[in-house]
């Protein structure tokens, strides 16, 4: 078993994207049977086919390798790397080019999404990044790929693209490509803003107040919790009482998520309690989780060649993988 993923590099992070998304793919690592492996890579190549600033890239880049690494992927058990550090991504999805259809792509959803109004302002990597997509797995014989629901049409992309060229250049016993199957992956938790409840927690947020960053020392941490938005009412016995109650909802669901135990659990424990006491009990709980986590993530930003060097074994590790896919690609078209 061979697990790929793929993230956005993304800078400023905070609570939401650790328990949204950072802490699935650690959880998914540490579930890894003997002799699976994971490989993750920060998704680089990807950010260009967006108006990007290339400073604010490079940051989030590191950014979010920073935190893979505090949040726990061991570079000794799973291969961590940035796809720009690996070329065979992007001559592989020229190969693959050759094999994708106009018609294929232009189903895509997330195209017409993303592009929007302004189709022909788009960028051409905006239409051929699931073609990048494919070339990120295919490269290394994944044999099962985590996909969102957003994402399953673009798996399904890749699996097309590798039929079809096995079919046309490979013979039936020896196919260059393995055909991924998808994992859908645990229903993501949702973090809501500290300031109401009802928006996404976000680094767009104008209002620091807003999030729990994972730069943020423990202090900070307990002030941004004390002062998170309640009522003044006394936490409901069952999740039934949170109804019309988002702050207090959202609260409930950090610590429950926090904490894995259900909503149900925490209330069965904090009901009729007021914020005064469940409050200071969320921001020790908060402090106690992620304060590893910020000092090893705090460590790694001010430790360059560190990152550096973590970032540059996974990419060495990775092409020695991609190599020998890479070159039955180009030899079955003949180049
Ligand atoms: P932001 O909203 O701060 O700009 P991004 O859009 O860059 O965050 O998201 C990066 C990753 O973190 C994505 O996988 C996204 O689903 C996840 N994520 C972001 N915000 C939240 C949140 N508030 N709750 C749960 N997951 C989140
Ligand atoms: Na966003």
């Amino acid at each position: 078993m061979r697990i790929v993923s793929g993230i956005q590099p993304t800078g400023s992070l905070h609570l939401g994207n650790y328990l949204g998304a950072i802490r699935n793919w650690v959880r998914m690592q540490d579930s890894m049977e003997e002799g699976a492996q994971c490989l993750f890579f920060l998704a680089d190549l990807h950010a260009i086919s967006m108006p990007h600033v290339p400073a604010e890239l490079r940051r989030a880049t590191l950014e979010m390798a920073a935190a893979l690494v505090a949040c726990g992927i061991d570079a000794d058990r799973s291969v961590l790397f940035n796809q720009a550090q690996v070329p065979a991504h992007s001559e592989l999805q020229w190969l693959l080019n050759g094999t994708a259809r106009m018609g294929w792509l232009s189903r895509m959803t997330q195209f017409k999404d993303k592009s929007g109004k302004n189709r022909e302002g788009a960028s051409a990597a905006l239409f051929t990044y699931p073609v990048l997509q494919a070339a990120d797995v295919l490269l290394y014989q994944a044999t099962h790929v985590p996909v969102g629901e957003d994402q399953k049409q673009h798996l399904e992309l890749a699996r097309d693209i590798a039929q079809k060229f096995n079919n046309d250049f490979a013979s039936e016993d020896a196919p260059v490509f393995i055909q991924p199957e998808p994992i859908i992956p645990p229903q993501a938790a949702r973090i809501m803003s500290l300031r109401d409840g009802t928006a996404k927690m976000s680094k767009s947020d104008p209002s620091d107040m807003s999030r729990i960053n994972l730069s943020d020392d423990a202090d900070t941490m307990v002030k941004k919790i004390k002062k998170a938005k309640s009522d003044a009412d006394a936490l409901p016995s069952d999740t039934e009482g949170l109804d019309g109650r988002p702050e207090a909802l959202n609260l409930v669901a950090i610590f429950a998520t926090l904490a894995d135990r259900s909503q149900a659990e925490v209330l069965a424990e904090y009901g009729g309690q007021g914020f005064g006491v469940f409050k200071p009990a969320l921001a020790e709980l908060v402090v106690e989780t992620l304060s590893p986590i910020t000092t090893r993530f705090n460590e790694l930003l001010n430790d360059r060649e560190a990152l550096d060097a973590i970032l540059a074994r996974g990419a060495a590790q990775a092409r020695e993988i991609a190599g020998p896919t890479l070159a039955a690609a180009y030899r079955s078209l003949g180049l």
